[in-house]
């Protein structure tokens, strides 16, 4: 972290615990900087972070102040009921629908699924790749694609020993994304017609994939702090011949929940109960802002019914497409579903990934993302606040990039959309995440790119399109 940043975030706590009240004047740059014992432009570089966070103002010739909605604060989004029924899956052409006007590099990227890529170490990552692939030995070229890299495998294998988890090699599954390790795992416990307990709401790719695979779902509400409800769940179970569960039980997306370790214990206990596969999408797993990553229900697996999937995706490599999953009693199902269909990721990819997590700083590059995406989060926080209608609700999630918006019931979310990506700015409305379309009120915002005067600028357009409702 820059001198700067940990100066601007010292002040942005001073605020939020109410130490430097609202309208009340901050410390002068001189006063500032020899009481914190650093050069007068490192302050004034603080105070402008501070003033794009929108938590303080310059006032011609009186100094700086902190804003009069520095500390006002949105509620937390509510728990979506419960229906109970089983339904037929049929979101894909909404889903692409708002997906396809999401490409124009000049929007603010609010429905993007991914941080922004300048927060990635791209420039190291191609290093990795020339060299890895010049390196490479001919045979290597032909064997890695079915096993997948060996020296990936040992690094990923690593990370879980490092975290608590003994892992048998031979249950790592390399594959195209995670997209593919969610895919293959749902293909290796089902078939067409068969029932899937998701979450609610549930990424919306999920939703496409059980579409695609003519699966039924089963919606369990997920609450937007503590996740799955498991009295829902346990529910479900009893009633329904639920032949796999795909959740997340940290940072969830849309909505950022992750669970406790206890409610993890006990989410296992019960489908060990009912001998329930569950497919555990666990993209955002680096992306935690505690200071030790959230445990997975892996790691309570005694029985090999947890498959667990994994990316590089999204805090590392975007458009690499390597992810993995570990995948218990099903390895070998879903190792030989990935040979019948796209064989392997591509192997230099793998190399350039083996060799970046072994010698390019991968834990370094973690920590600082972790530490942009925090302080992002609370600019976009800070700013809805300041912009949006006061009965608006925000998830709070420890880690990620979303936030999960509820406005007032008259919003219409597609509609808000609309209008929003006609004045250059994109979202990812609340119905695309829901088999039942629910959320109409709801949209999903992204706070993957550094906080700027682009950003503010458009939370407050945003801000004017909702008010209109
Ligand atoms: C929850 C979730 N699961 C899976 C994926 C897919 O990951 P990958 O890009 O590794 O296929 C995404 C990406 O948007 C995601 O958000």
């Amino acid at each position: 972290m820059k001198r700067y940043e940990k100066l601007a975030d010292d002040i942005a706590e001073l605020i939020r615990t109410g130490v430097i009240a609202p309208g009340e004047k901050i410390p002068s740059v001189r006063h500032a900087s020899s009481t914190y014992g650093v050069s007068p432009s490192t302050v004034f570089q603080a105070y402008y972070l501070l003033e794009d966070r929108g938590l303080i103002q310059a006032r011609p010739r009186s100094g700086y102040f902190v804003h009069s909605l520095a500390r006002r604060q949105l509620s937390e989004p509510n728990i979506s009921p419960y229906a109970s029924s089983s339904v037929d899956v049929d979101v894909s052409e909404l889903v692409f629908s708002v997906l396809g006007s999401l490409k124009d590099p000049e929007m603010v990227a609010f429905g993007s699924a991914f941080p922004s890529p300048d927060l990635f170490p791209l420039a190291r990552l191609s290093r990795s790749l020339a060299s890895s692939v010049r390196d490479m030995k001919p045979h290597s070229v032909i064997a890695d694609m079915t096993a997948g890299n060996p020296d990936l495998r040992r690094q990923i294998a690593l990370r879980y020993m490092v975290s608590g988890m003994l892992l048998p090699m031979d249950e790592l599954v390399i594959t195209n994304g995670a997209m593919e390790a969610l895919n293959l795992c749902l293909q290796s416990v089902t078939q067409p017609g068969d029932l899937v307990a998701i979450e609610s709401p549930a990424f919306y790719a999920t939703l496409q994939v059980l579409e695609q695979l003519k699966l039924k779902v089963v919606e369990i509400p997920v609450h937007p702090r503590e996740g799955i409800d498991l009295e829902s769940l346990a529910d479900s179970l009893q009633r329904f011949p639920i032949k796999a569960c795909w959740f997340m039980s940290s940072l969830q997306n849309p909505l950022g929940a992750s669970m406790s370790d206890a409610k993890k214990k006990q989410l296992y206990a019960l489908l060990q109960q009912h001998q329930v596969p569950m497919i555990e999408d666990d993209v955002y797993a680096e992306l935690y802002f505690s200071a030790k990553p959230p445990k997975p229900v892996k790691s309570f697996d005694t029985d090999g019914l947890v498959m667990h999937c994994g990316s590089f995706s999204k805090c590392l490599a975007p458009g690499y497409r390597v992810g993995w999953v570990a995948a218990g009693r099903f390895a070998e199902q879903v190792s030989r579903l990935k040979l019948m269909t796209t064989i392997s990721p591509s192997v230099p990819a793998q190399a350039a990934l083996a060799d970046y997590l072994q010698h390019g700083g991968y834990d370094r590059h973690l920590r600082r993302l972790r530490h942009a995406l925090e302080s992002q989060q609370r600019a976009m926080l800070a700013s809805a606040a300041r912009h949006f209608p006061h009965e608006t609700r925000v998830s709070r999630p420890n880690g990620g990039y979303f936030l999960w918006f509820e406005f007032p019931e008259r919003v219409d979310s597609l509609q808000l959309f609309q209008h929003a990506l006609a004045q250059g700015i994109s979202l990812a409305p609340g119905p695309i995440f829901s088999a039942n379309r629910q959320y109409r009120n709801c949209a999903r915002l992204n706070y993957g790119t550094p906080w700027d005067e682009r950003c503010e600028q458009a939370m407050a357009t945003l801000g004017r399109l909702l008010a209109a409702f």
